[in-house]
C-alpha cells in the first residue's frame, strides 16, 4: 500500500492542463505538518487534484491516511510504492502528473538535499525528474533557518526558478520567538494557484528562442567565437515551458543542457542560425533572438590550417541581421530582441526595436568590462516603443520570468493570449 507523500512537480509538455491542476503536495518531518493537511484539503475546495508524498519523517508527525481522506487520492511514502496508474516507477508517473510541486512544510534537511539534488528517496527523486514548477515552504527554528548553509542552499533553489514562500516571524516550536513559522496555508494556496495558472499561461502557442553564441570558423581549426553562455536563452526555453508553449531552442555552442521538452537544434556559424531561424520562423507565435550572434565573419575560410610563419591579415565582411528577416518572414509573430550596448543603451535598443520590427528589446549595459557574460544575474531593461521598465539585477531565470510576463502583456494587448 502506499504510504508517504510530499508535494512536489509536475511536467509540462504532454499535459493539456486541466480546470483541475495537479499538485503533488511533499510533506516532510516537521511539526508543521499538520498545516500542511490543512492546505490539502483548502487545494481540493479550490478545484485541484492532489496527491500527497510524505518522506519518512513526516510520517511520525501525520498520517498517509490523513492525506487520502482529504484528497480522495492515496498518498505514497515510499519509492517502491505501486504507481496505482500505469507502470512506470512511483516517482516518474507522480512526476509526469505533477503541474506544480510544493513542498509544505520543507524542513532545513530537505531544502538540503533539493539544493543538492539527491535522489535517494521518494520526494528527491521525483523533484529531481519532474519539469514542474517546485514551491517550497520553509519551516525551522530560528538559528537553523538563518545559518550560512540553509540560505546557501535557499539562493540555489531560488536561482533555479524554485518558489520560496515564508517563512514568516511568529512562534516557533520551541516556544520561542522567531522567523522561521511556516507560512500560513492561505498564503502557501495562493502560490499554488498563481504558479498553476501560470503553468498554463502559453499554452497552445509555439516559441523559438535563440540562445548562445556563434562561432565563424578562420580555418579548420580556428574559429572568432563570443563570451556568450547561453544561460538566458537556455532560461527563456525553460520559462516558455513551464507556462505550456512549444518551444523551438536554436542553439550555439554551449557547456548547456538542453531543456527537457524543447526541440532543440543545435548551429555553429551565423549563417546556419539564420537558415534555422527563417526555417522555423514562419510556425511561430513568438520569436526571441537571445543569442550573441556575430557581427561580422571572415570574409573567406582557409581551407587548410594556416601556419604561423605565413602571416595573417583577417578581412571580415558583416554578417544579415537574423532577427530583421525574421520579422519580415514571420510579421505576425511577436518578435523580441536583446541589445548588448557600452554606450548610449537607450537610444540604441529603441533603433534596434524599430529597425528589427521587435515590440521589445531586452537591453543590457556593459561598461567597465562588467557585462552578463558567463553570469547567473543579469540586470536588464524592458525596452518598447512608447515606454521602458528596468528590471532590478536579479537572476537570468527570474529575468526570463520577468521578460515572459512582460511578453504575456503584450500578446493580450494584441488579443493573442489563449484564455
Ligand atoms: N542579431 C541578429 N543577427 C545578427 C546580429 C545580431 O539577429 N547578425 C540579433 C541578436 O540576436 C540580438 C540583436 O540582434 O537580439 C542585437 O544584437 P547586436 O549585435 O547588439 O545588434 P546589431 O543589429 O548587430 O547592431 P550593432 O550594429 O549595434 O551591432
Amino acid at each position: 500500500m502506499a504510504v508517504s507523500v510530499a508535494v512536489y512537480l509536475a511536467p509540462v509538455k504532454e499535459i493539456a492542463i486541466t480546470n483541475h491542476p495537479h499538485v503533488v503536495l511533499g510533506v516532510t518531518g516537521s511539526i508543521a505538518a499538520f498545516k500542511a493537511a490543512t492546505l490539502a484539503g483548502e487545494l481540493v475546495a479550490h478545484g485541484f487534484d492532489v496527491r500527497a508524498v510524505l518522506t519518512e519523517t513526516a510520517t511520525r508527525f501525520v498520517t498517509p491516511l490523513t492525506f487520502e481522506a482529504l484528497t480522495g487520492n492515496q498518498a505514497a511514502t515510499g519509492q517502491w510504492d505501486e504507481p496505482g496508474r500505469g507502470s512506470r516507477m512511483i516517482h516518474i508517473e507522480l512526476g509526469t502528473w505533477a503541474d506544480v510541486v510544493a513542498v509544505v512544510p520543507a524542513t532545513a534537511t530537505t531544502i538540503a538535499r533539493l539544493s543538492l539534488g539527491l535522489a535517494d528517496d521518494l520526494l528527491g527523486a521525483l523533484i529531481l525528474s519532474t519539469p514542474a514548477p517546485l514551491i517550497v515552504a520553509p519551516a525551522m527554528e530560528t538559528g537553523m533557518w538563518s545559518h550560512p548553509a540553509t540560505q546557501e542552499h535557499v539562493k540555489t533553489l531560488r536561482a533555479r526558478g524554485v518558489r520560496i514562500v515564508g517563512p514568516s516571524e511568529g512562534r516557533l516550536a520551541s516556544g520561542t520567538h522567531g522567523e522561521g513559522r511556516m507560512s500560513e496555508p492561505a498564503a502557501i494556496l495562493e502560490a499554488i494557484r498563481q504558479t498553476a495558472r501560470r503553468r498554463s499561461s502559453l499554452h497552445g502557442l509555439r516559441a523559438l528562442v535563440t540562445a548562445g553564441p556563434t562561432h565563424e570558423p578562420i580555418d579548420p581549426v580556428r574559429y572568432i567565437g563570443n563570451r556568450s553562455s547561453g544561460k538566458m536563452g537556455y532560461a527563456l526555453a525553460q520559462e516558455a515551458l513551464d507556462r505550456g508553449a512549444e518551444v523551438v531552442l536554436i542553439a550555439g555552442p554551449t557547456a548547456l543542457a538542453s531543456p527537457p521538452g524543447a526541440e532543440v537544434v543545435t548551429i555553429e556559424t551565423t549563417r546556419d542560425m539564420q537558415a534555422a531561424v527563417l526555417e522555423r520562423a514562419g510556425a511561430s507565435d513568438i520569436v526571441i533572438m537571445a543569442a550573441a550572434v556575430a557581427d561580422f565573419s571572415p570574409a573567406c575560410v582557409l581551407p587548410s590550417k594556416l601556419k604561423r610563419d605565413a602571416g595573417f591579415q583577417l578581412t571580415m565582411q558583416p554578417t544579415k541581421d537574423i532577427a530583421r528577416a525574421a520579422s519580415e518572414a514571420a510579421p505576425d509573430a511577436l518578435h523580441i530582441g536583446f541589445a548588448l550596448e557600452t554606450e548610449d543603451l537607450l537610444n540604441a535598443a529603441r533603433l534596434k526595436l524599430r529597425r528589427k520590427g521587435q515590440a521589445l528589446v531586452v537591453a543590457n549595459a556593459v561598461s567597465d568590462g562588467h557585462g552578463p557574460f558567463g553570469s547567473d544575474v543579469n540586470h536588464v531593461l524592458l525596452v518598447h516603443e512608447g515606454d521602458l521598465v528596468e528590471l532590478p539585477e536579479m537572476s537570468k531565470v527570474n529575468v526570463a520570468a520577468a521578460v515572459w510576463d512582460d511578453i504575456e502583456r503584450l500578446l493580450a494587448a494584441r488579443g493573442k493570449l489563449p484564455g
